[in-house]
């Protein structure tokens, strides 16, 4: 046989070089213990609890009706003469079928989507944001958020003066961003969120990560994940105004990482969009170049698999948004599934409408027992010998920060691994319950955390939490 034409060795590097802790080593020794247990394999737990990724269905949300429902009768428009749907629900399926090339989501549609929810996007953005203006022109429906981040980071992708593009990134971060700018071999630029004040962010600390980057890199773009991922915070009307001017004041590509934008569970925390703030700061800041994501895998739709997001671009120079516009074309569209979910998402029932009340009744229960689970995870996890805990102000996740023992520093060293993935390993191992150790999202040095989900349904996660507690109480005393 000869030898395999591609090899490590020939391969584009930069798929070496690039890590998604996410689904990492941790995540495939889960799926290995699932296994293991479908084979009779005696352990000391009877089922892996996946709380280590964002994926709301697969720990059991329910779907919202009047989503599949819409779903349904645009992909069997024969349905759409059964008198088993809601009459508001047709009427939003037919205006998607007529908006379609041969009246079917089967077909492709224009590349930056169907124009008519590209429309309803800017109405429900400018909704959201109190009648500031949104132009249908500027929205551009994405599989999910990714796509949209991943096309804005290839196209700042140019060196410059010999100097590679760097991405300013909140540490702790999402690995996408860090995957991604490794895939595209771009400079990462950590600037850390402060963790004594709730995972904060200063100018100050974004001066010093600008200023000491600029040996290696020129800095093109700013990253902010609000509401956080994975720390859970919401940030301020006033940090989010010290960013906008940080950015405007360095000639920095602001992208708002907004997927999380529904889901704010305390009560003192509110979402404030980007764009909405710029605005109201007024000139020069309103004409602060912006790029803003949404997604239909979060909030109360949950709907990950459907791939289904938007990204709105604002104050683009126009040459460069037809580039933008140019890649993207090539890439024909994005699923029309999605862009029937992302209607779902942006033009829900209205008052009065059929599917009104059970939409409201669905949506208030999913984002009720979200705050319940925030609340349970914060409280329960508080009470652990040396942990310190931020509360989830929104988004879903907990990133607490933990001591651990020297004893298990070295016992991490000898196996060569991260004294947080020694800890989450040994968790997975003794309990079943499959988290992300704080390596794979960024941390300070010297300190370790972990970010676990608070997606399991309630009762799983109670039991959760109290296996959590037997194996922490049990670590300590192992290690102490
Ligand atoms: C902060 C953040 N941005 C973007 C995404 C990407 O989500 P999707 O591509 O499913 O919309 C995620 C997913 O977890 C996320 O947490």
């Amino acid at each position: 046989m000869p030898p395999k034409c591609l090899q490590l060795e020939n391969i584009n590097p930069n798929f070496i070089a690039m890590e998604y802790a996410v689904r990492g080593p941790l995540v495939i020794r889960a799926g290995e213990i699932e296994k293991e247990l479908e084979r009779g394999m005696k352990k000391p737990f009877d089922q892996v609890i996946r709380a280590n990724t964002g994926d709301c269905q697969a720990t059991g949300q329910q779907p919202l009706t009047f989503l599949r429902q819409l779903l349904t009768l645009t992909l069997e428009p024969r349905l759409l003469d059964s008198p088993d749907y809601p009459e508001d629900v047709k009427k939003r399926a037919r205006l998607i079928l007529d908006s379609c090339y041969g009246h079917s989501v089967g077909s492709y549609t224009e590349s930056a989507g169907l124009e008519v929810v590209r429309r309803q996007v800017a109405a429900f953005i400018e909704r959201r944001d109190e009648c500031i203006p949104s132009d249908w022109q500027n929205i551009y429906l994405t599989a999910g958020a990714t796509p949209g981040i991943k096309s804005i980071l290839s196209l700042i992708n140019c060196q410059l003066g010999g100097k590679t593009p760097g991405v300013m990134v909140p540490i702790p971060q999402y690995p996408l961003y860090s995957a991604t700018i490794a895939e595209y071999a771009m400079v990462k630029v950590d600037y850390y969120l402060e963790e004594e004040t709730g995972w904060s962010l200063n100018r100050k600390e974004l001066q010093r990560s600008y200023c000491e980057c600029q040996q290696h890199c020129n800095p093109r773009a700013l990253v902010v994940i609000n509401p956080g991922n994975p720390t859970g915070q919401v940030l301020t009307r006033d940090n989010i105004v010290e960013i906008i001017k940080f950015a405007y004041d360095n000639q920095l590509l602001l992208l708002a990482d907004e997927v999380y934008q529904d889901n704010v569970y305390d009560k003192n925390s509110k979402f404030y969009s980007f764009k909405k703030v710029m605005h109201e700061m007024g000139e020069p800041y309103r004409s602060q170049e912006l790029v803003s994501f949404l997604s239909t895998s979060k909030g109360y739709l949950g709907e990950c698999g459907l791939r289904g997001g938007y990204m709105e671009v604002i104050n683009m120079c126009p040459q460069v948004k037809a580039m933008l516009t140019k890649s993207i074309t090539a890439g024909l569209c994005s699923n029309t599934i999605g862009q029937v979910a992302v209607s779902a998402l942006v033009n829900p029932p209205q008052p009065g409408e059929p599917s009104y009340e059970r939409y409201v009744c669905e949506k208030n229960a999913t984002l009720a027992s979200l705050k319940e689970r925030a609340e349970l995870v914060h409280k329960t996890l508080s009470g652990f010998e040396g942990y310190k805990v931020n509360p989830v102000q929104g988004a879903m996740y907990i990133f607490p920060q933990i001591e651990i023992p020297p004893k298990a520093i070295a016992a991490a060293k000898d196996k060569n691994m991260a004294p947080d993935a020694f800890y989450a390993f040994e968790l997975l191992e003794s309990s079943g319950i499959c988290i992300v150790p704080g390596s794979g999202f960024g941390q300070k040095p010297g300190t370790y955390h972990f970010r676990s989900t608070i997606l399991p349904q309630t009762d799983k996660l109670k039991l959760m939490m109290e296996k959590f507690r037997v194996f922490h109480d049990e670590f300590i005393k192992k290690y102490k």
